[in-house]
Protein backbone atom coordinates (compact mmCIF):
# COMPACT_ATOMS: atom_id res chain seq x y z
CA UNK A 1 0.00 0.00 0.00
CA UNK A 2 2.58 2.36 1.19
CA UNK A 3 4.79 1.97 -1.63
CA UNK A 4 1.93 2.41 -4.45
CA UNK A 5 1.07 5.26 -2.13
CA UNK A 6 4.75 7.03 -2.69
CA UNK A 7 5.07 5.34 -6.38
CA UNK A 8 2.38 8.21 -7.43
CA UNK A 9 4.95 10.50 -7.20
CA UNK A 10 6.96 11.66 -9.83
CA UNK A 11 10.00 11.20 -7.64
CA UNK A 12 9.33 7.83 -6.77
CA UNK A 13 12.82 6.23 -7.75
CA UNK A 14 14.04 8.75 -5.07
CA UNK A 15 11.64 8.87 -2.52
CA UNK A 16 11.47 5.13 -1.76
CA UNK A 17 15.51 4.27 -0.78
CA UNK A 18 15.62 1.29 1.23
CA UNK A 19 18.65 0.79 3.29
CA UNK A 20 19.86 -1.44 6.00
CA UNK A 21 21.95 0.73 7.53
CA UNK A 22 18.42 3.10 9.05
CA UNK A 23 17.17 2.25 12.24
CA UNK A 24 13.42 2.03 12.35
CA UNK A 25 13.51 4.01 15.87
CA UNK A 26 15.22 7.11 14.28
CA UNK A 27 13.21 10.29 12.83
CA UNK A 28 12.23 10.03 9.54
CA UNK A 29 12.23 6.38 8.88
CA UNK A 30 9.10 4.19 8.12
CA UNK A 31 8.84 0.31 8.12
CA UNK A 32 7.32 -0.35 5.34
CA UNK A 33 6.17 -4.23 4.04
CA UNK A 34 7.44 -4.91 0.59
CA UNK A 35 6.67 -7.45 -1.76
CA UNK A 36 9.41 -9.07 -3.79
CA UNK A 37 8.88 -11.63 -6.63
CA UNK A 38 11.00 -14.39 -6.69
CA UNK A 39 11.46 -17.62 -8.81
CA UNK A 40 12.19 -20.89 -8.08
CA UNK A 41 11.97 -24.40 -9.84
CA UNK A 42 9.69 -27.29 -9.19
CA UNK A 43 9.80 -30.62 -9.69
CA UNK A 44 6.30 -32.83 -10.44
CA UNK A 45 5.61 -35.93 -12.09
CA UNK A 46 3.72 -36.40 -15.03
CA UNK A 47 2.57 -39.22 -17.40
CA UNK A 48 3.73 -39.04 -21.17
CA UNK A 49 2.02 -40.74 -23.84
CA UNK A 50 4.55 -44.27 -23.90
CA UNK A 51 3.66 -47.26 -21.97
CA UNK A 52 5.62 -48.99 -19.65
CA UNK A 53 4.27 -52.35 -19.33
CA UNK A 54 0.30 -51.94 -19.23
CA UNK A 55 0.69 -48.19 -18.06
CA UNK A 56 1.41 -44.84 -19.30
CA UNK A 57 4.88 -43.80 -18.29
CA UNK A 58 5.59 -41.19 -15.58
CA UNK A 59 8.65 -38.76 -15.99
CA UNK A 60 9.57 -36.45 -13.32
CA UNK A 61 9.92 -32.86 -15.10
CA UNK A 62 10.31 -29.41 -13.95
CA UNK A 63 8.53 -25.78 -14.10
CA UNK A 64 9.98 -22.42 -12.91
CA UNK A 65 6.76 -20.75 -10.49
CA UNK A 66 6.94 -17.47 -9.21
CA UNK A 67 6.27 -16.16 -5.69
CA UNK A 68 6.44 -13.28 -3.63
CA UNK A 69 7.59 -12.53 -0.05
CA UNK A 70 6.92 -9.67 2.16
CA UNK A 71 10.08 -8.00 4.00
CA UNK A 72 9.70 -5.33 6.20
CA UNK A 73 12.21 -2.65 4.94
CA UNK A 74 13.01 1.06 6.45
CA UNK A 75 12.66 3.53 4.32
CA UNK A 76 12.89 7.60 4.15
CA UNK A 77 9.13 8.79 5.51
CA UNK A 78 6.85 11.09 2.77
CA UNK A 79 8.45 14.61 3.39
CA UNK A 80 12.00 13.14 4.51
CA UNK A 81 15.10 12.18 2.11
CA UNK A 82 18.08 9.62 2.67
CA UNK A 83 20.78 11.54 3.41
CA UNK A 84 23.69 9.26 2.11
CA UNK A 85 27.01 11.28 3.80
CA UNK A 86 25.53 11.30 7.28
CA UNK A 87 23.13 8.20 6.71
CA UNK A 88 19.71 8.95 8.29
CA UNK A 89 16.77 10.27 6.91
CA UNK A 90 16.50 14.24 6.53
CA UNK A 91 13.19 16.48 6.53
CA UNK A 92 12.45 17.50 3.11
CA UNK A 93 11.97 21.35 2.11
CA UNK A 94 10.19 21.01 -1.67
CA UNK A 95 10.60 25.07 -1.61
CA UNK A 96 14.20 25.31 0.12
CA UNK A 97 15.02 26.96 2.63
CA UNK A 98 16.68 30.47 1.74
CA UNK A 99 18.92 31.91 4.28
CA UNK A 100 17.78 28.62 7.19
CA UNK A 101 17.16 25.00 7.64
CA UNK A 102 14.87 22.46 6.76
CA UNK A 103 14.02 20.98 9.91
CA UNK A 104 10.64 18.99 9.42
CA UNK A 105 8.82 18.24 5.90
CA UNK A 106 8.04 21.79 4.30
CA UNK A 107 9.27 23.57 7.93
CA UNK A 108 11.80 25.88 7.57
CA UNK A 109 13.85 27.49 10.21
CA UNK A 110 15.61 30.61 10.82
CA UNK A 111 18.57 31.68 12.82
CA UNK A 112 17.63 34.23 14.94
CA UNK A 113 17.62 37.48 14.45
CA UNK A 114 16.85 36.32 10.89
CA UNK A 115 12.84 35.06 10.98
CA UNK A 116 10.54 33.31 8.38
CA UNK A 117 8.94 35.48 6.22
CA UNK A 118 5.07 35.29 6.61
CA UNK A 119 4.42 35.54 3.14
CA UNK A 120 7.30 33.00 1.94
CA UNK A 121 7.78 30.27 4.40
CA UNK A 122 10.53 29.21 2.86
CA UNK A 123 12.71 32.46 2.84
CA UNK A 124 14.22 33.76 6.38
CA UNK A 125 14.52 37.32 6.10
CA UNK A 126 17.28 39.01 8.67
CA UNK A 127 15.35 42.42 10.20
CA UNK A 128 16.80 46.07 9.45
CA UNK A 129 16.57 48.66 11.68
CA UNK A 130 17.28 52.34 11.23
CA UNK A 131 18.93 54.15 12.46
CA UNK A 132 20.93 50.84 13.52
CA UNK A 133 20.49 49.24 17.11
CA UNK A 134 23.42 50.91 19.51
CA UNK A 135 24.39 48.34 22.19
CA UNK A 136 21.76 45.74 20.87
CA UNK A 137 20.66 43.66 18.63
CA UNK A 138 17.90 43.84 15.98
CA UNK A 139 15.43 41.49 16.11
CA UNK A 140 12.38 42.97 14.12
CA UNK A 141 11.80 45.75 12.05
CA UNK A 142 13.02 49.27 13.75
CA UNK A 143 13.36 46.52 17.18
CA UNK A 144 16.41 46.49 19.13
CA UNK A 145 16.62 43.87 22.31
CA UNK A 146 19.34 45.40 23.92
CA UNK A 147 22.25 43.65 25.43
CA UNK A 148 22.95 42.64 28.66
CA UNK A 149 23.55 45.91 30.85
CA UNK A 150 21.59 48.35 28.92
CA UNK A 151 17.77 49.20 28.87
CA UNK A 152 15.19 50.49 26.60
CA UNK A 153 14.53 54.26 26.89
CA UNK A 154 12.51 55.81 23.86
CA UNK A 155 13.63 52.71 21.59
CA UNK A 156 17.18 53.52 22.43
CA UNK A 157 19.87 51.42 24.27
CA UNK A 158 20.84 53.26 27.17
CA UNK A 159 23.45 51.90 29.64
CA UNK A 160 21.64 51.27 33.13
CA UNK A 161 23.44 52.40 36.54
CA UNK A 162 22.07 50.98 40.20
CA UNK A 163 21.64 54.45 41.47
CA UNK A 164 22.93 57.52 39.63
CA UNK A 165 20.92 60.37 40.63
CA UNK A 166 22.98 63.65 39.89
CA UNK A 167 24.89 62.22 37.56
CA UNK A 168 25.21 60.65 34.02
CA UNK A 169 25.43 56.69 33.34
CA UNK A 170 28.16 56.47 31.08
CA UNK A 171 28.37 52.73 30.55
CA UNK A 172 26.70 49.63 32.22
CA UNK A 173 27.04 50.60 36.83
CA UNK A 174 29.42 53.09 35.79
CA UNK A 175 27.67 56.51 36.91
CA UNK A 176 29.84 59.90 36.62
CA UNK A 177 28.83 62.67 38.83
CA UNK A 178 27.75 65.59 37.37
CA UNK A 179 29.48 68.77 38.02
CA UNK A 180 29.85 69.86 41.37
CA UNK A 181 28.81 66.33 43.19
CA UNK A 182 31.50 64.05 44.32
CA UNK A 183 30.86 59.96 44.39
CA UNK A 184 30.79 59.14 48.45
CA UNK A 185 29.83 55.62 48.93
CA UNK A 186 28.90 54.61 45.56
CA UNK A 187 26.72 57.59 44.95
CA UNK A 188 27.00 61.12 43.94
CA UNK A 189 26.76 63.76 46.85
CA UNK A 190 26.87 67.54 46.45
CA UNK A 191 30.45 68.76 47.33
CA UNK A 192 31.17 71.75 49.07
CA UNK A 193 34.15 73.76 50.03
CA UNK A 194 34.86 73.49 54.28
CA UNK A 195 30.97 72.60 55.37
CA UNK A 196 32.33 71.63 58.74
CA UNK A 197 29.79 71.56 61.34
CA UNK A 198 27.23 71.75 58.51
CA UNK A 199 25.45 69.59 55.43
CA UNK A 200 26.25 70.44 51.94
CA UNK A 201 22.19 70.37 50.61
CA UNK A 202 23.82 71.69 47.36
CA UNK A 203 27.38 72.25 45.19
CA UNK A 204 28.99 74.80 47.27
CA UNK A 205 25.70 75.14 49.62
CA UNK A 206 26.65 74.46 52.89
CA UNK A 207 23.87 74.51 55.78
CA UNK A 208 24.91 74.82 59.01
CA UNK A 209 23.94 72.19 61.99
CA UNK A 210 21.87 73.75 64.38
CA UNK A 211 23.80 76.67 66.68
CA UNK A 212 26.05 77.23 64.21
CA UNK A 213 26.83 79.92 61.90
CA UNK A 214 29.14 80.39 59.04
CA UNK A 215 32.27 81.92 58.75
CA UNK A 216 32.18 83.33 55.06
CA UNK A 217 36.15 82.98 54.89
CA UNK A 218 36.59 79.28 54.59
CA UNK A 219 32.51 78.46 54.18
CA UNK A 220 32.96 76.33 57.70
CA UNK A 221 30.19 76.62 60.45
CA UNK A 222 31.49 77.64 64.36
CA UNK A 223 29.52 78.28 67.13
CA UNK A 224 29.24 81.60 67.88
CA UNK A 225 30.59 84.03 70.87
CA UNK A 226 28.26 84.91 73.36
CA UNK A 227 27.53 88.80 72.86
CA UNK A 228 29.86 91.14 75.07
CA UNK A 229 32.13 87.83 75.41
CA UNK A 230 35.94 88.96 74.22
CA UNK A 231 37.28 85.38 73.97
CA UNK A 232 35.56 81.74 72.61
CA UNK A 233 37.21 78.85 72.54
CA UNK A 234 36.16 76.24 69.15
CA UNK A 235 32.98 75.33 71.13
CA UNK A 236 31.67 79.08 71.30
CA UNK A 237 32.01 78.91 75.40
CA UNK A 238 33.49 82.23 76.48
CA UNK A 239 36.68 82.19 78.23
CA UNK A 240 36.57 85.57 79.44
CA UNK A 241 37.52 85.78 83.48
CA UNK A 242 39.07 82.68 83.38
CA UNK A 243 42.76 82.16 84.60
CA UNK A 244 45.12 81.87 81.91
C1 LIG B 1 16.85 2.34 18.42
O1 LIG B 1 16.79 0.93 18.48
C2 LIG B 1 18.04 0.29 18.63
C3 LIG B 1 17.85 -1.21 18.54
O2 LIG B 1 16.58 -1.58 19.00
C4 LIG B 1 18.65 0.71 19.96
O3 LIG B 1 19.92 0.11 20.14
C5 LIG B 1 18.80 2.22 19.97
O4 LIG B 1 19.28 2.64 21.22
C6 LIG B 1 17.47 2.90 19.68
N1 LIG B 1 17.70 4.33 19.53
C7 LIG B 1 16.90 5.25 20.07
C8 LIG B 1 17.26 6.67 19.83
O5 LIG B 1 15.91 4.95 20.74
C1 LIG C 1 6.54 -6.46 9.71
O1 LIG C 1 6.05 -5.50 10.65
C2 LIG C 1 4.77 -5.79 11.16
C3 LIG C 1 4.31 -4.61 12.00
O2 LIG C 1 5.35 -4.12 12.79
C4 LIG C 1 4.83 -7.10 11.95
O3 LIG C 1 3.57 -7.42 12.47
C5 LIG C 1 5.33 -8.19 11.02
O4 LIG C 1 5.50 -9.38 11.76
C6 LIG C 1 6.64 -7.81 10.36
N1 LIG C 1 7.00 -8.80 9.37
C7 LIG C 1 8.24 -9.24 9.25
C8 LIG C 1 8.45 -10.22 8.15
O5 LIG C 1 9.17 -8.91 9.97
C1 LIG D 1 37.04 82.33 59.69
O1 LIG D 1 37.99 81.66 58.85
C2 LIG D 1 39.24 82.32 58.76
C3 LIG D 1 40.11 81.55 57.75
O2 LIG D 1 40.28 80.19 58.13
C4 LIG D 1 39.86 82.36 60.17
O3 LIG D 1 41.07 83.02 60.09
C5 LIG D 1 38.91 83.06 61.12
O4 LIG D 1 39.42 83.03 62.43
C6 LIG D 1 37.57 82.41 61.12
N1 LIG D 1 36.62 83.23 61.91
C7 LIG D 1 35.94 82.73 62.92
C8 LIG D 1 35.02 83.69 63.59
O5 LIG D 1 36.03 81.56 63.27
Amino acid sequence: MRIKFLCLFILCSEIVIFVDGLMANNTGVCVVPRSVQKTRTKKYKTRINKYCGARKCLVTKTKTETYKVTKNESVCCEGWKYDSNSDICSPYCSMGCNGGRCVEPEVCQCDPPAFLDPKHKNTCVTPTCEPPCENGICVGFNMCTCSEGYTNMNGKCKPKCENCANGECISPDNCECHNGYIKTDGVCNPACVGCENGVCTAPNTCKCNEGFIKNDTNNNCYKPCPKNCKRCDIDGICQDGLCE
